[in-house]
């Protein structure tokens, strides 16, 4: 069937006009103006540089100034770009070739790992996301949730497969270093958001958004907040992904050998509103395709249904709690069931 082909199969096949349930209403598309980046007042994403991955635990000066750019980042916007990460060239690169490669599999192939099931940790799927009522979107994407488990490579596809596991391993390491730096932005102990155990959890999801032949219709990924509680993203050189700020959409552009940081809404949570989960969007384009690879850090399984609520270090008379205690699986089935509309769920959680 058409559905099974995904998005890359429609555009092979030659579509020159997209299928209607791609097709969004205005009042997603246009949520709110786009920012032209050549405006030279143009409003830019923070770009934070860690330090070459060797950021010591003394209180130097240095981390004391990267702490305090995260923190404002955090605060403001949401999202960040870092550079001098510490993760590799190289092993980003091979992962943007080998996700393209998995993706332009003959078709036979790449369908044995097709799967509408959303419980399988390891599947590819296509058409937006399932169970909601919101329009399909222009990308397909491979989910690997790897879960608090060591990873096992067997559980790959071949040819992405140590790329994929390559890239995991230092990424997780990223977080372990930013979980400490975004800690310590809360006027924190540097341990305080690893003992909690809410990033113990990683789940890559990689995406292909094939080249749109009507591009202003619909959205690479429609305008959400992420459900977990962190994200660390990797770009290709395309660009097309979006962030909202001050009620405008600002470009997130690629920037040679960054990787983009963002704040998901179970953070937001257990910060009170200090820290932001932002919307953003990726558009659909008439370049491409375009490949980025997502990793989501959220609490081990055996916390599945530990509650979890804002930190109390955190509260005092003049900030009180804004939200109640949840947890993981309850927030995010609410933010499958409240429908990716096009709006952010932590709205409708209180
Ligand atoms: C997403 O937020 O769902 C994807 C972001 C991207 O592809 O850049
Ligand atoms: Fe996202």
């Amino acid at each position: 069937s058409k559905t099974r082909a995904g998005v890359k199969g429609l555009v092979d096949s030659g579509v020159e006009k997209i299928p209607r349930f791609f097709i969004l209403p205005p009042e997603i598309l246009n949520k709110a103006p786009i920012k032209p980046s050549d405006d030279q007042y143009s409003l830019q994403v923070p770009v934070v540089d860690l330090g070459g991955g060797i950021i010591d635990h003394d209180h130097s000066k240095r981390r004391a100034a990267i702490v305090n750019e995260i923190r404002v980042a955090a605060e403001t916007w949401g999202f960040f770009q870092m550079v001098n990460h510490g993760v590799p060239k190289k092993v980003m690169e091979d992962l943007i070739t080998s996700t393209r490669k998995f993706h332009e599999l003959p078709r036979e192939e790449k369908m044995e790992w097709y799967s509408q099931d959303v419980s399988k940790l390891i599947r590819f799927y296509s058409y937006g996301y399932l169970h909601s009522s919101a329009p399909a979107n222009w990308r397909d994407s491979l989910a690997c949730n790897f879960q608090d488990r060591p990873l096992d490579l067997e559980v790959l596809p071949h040819v992405c497969r140590e790329e994929i596991i390559e890239y995991t391993k230092c990424v997780v390491r990223l977080k372990e270093k930013l979980c400490e730096l975004l800690s310590e932005a809360l006027g924190l102990k540097s341990d305080y958001l690893g003992k909690l155990d809410c990033m113990e959890s990683k789940y890559l999801l990689s995406h292909y958004y094939p080249v749109c032949p009507e591009p202003e219709l619909t959205l690479g990924v429609t305008n959400h907040s992420d459900p977990y509680v962190l994200t660390i993203l990797l770009q290709d050189n395309i660009g097309g992904l979006q962030v909202l700020h001050q009620n405008q959409w600002v470009d997130v552009p690629y920037l040679d050998g960054a990787l983009v940081a963002n704040i998901g809404d179970l953070m937001q949570i257990i910060t009170n509103d200090r820290f932001k989960s932002v919307e953003h969007r990726v558009l659909a384009g008439r370049a491409g395709p375009r490949i980025s690879a997502a990793c989501f850090f959220y609490p081990s399984t055996a916390n599945n249904f530990k509650p979890y609520g804002p930190i109390k270090e955190l509260l005092s008379e003049t900030s009180p709690p804004l939200y109640r205690e949840v947890h993981y699986k309850e927030y995010t089935s609410l933010y499958v069931s409240k429908g990716l509309d096009g709006s952010s769920a932590i709205p409708h959680f209180k």
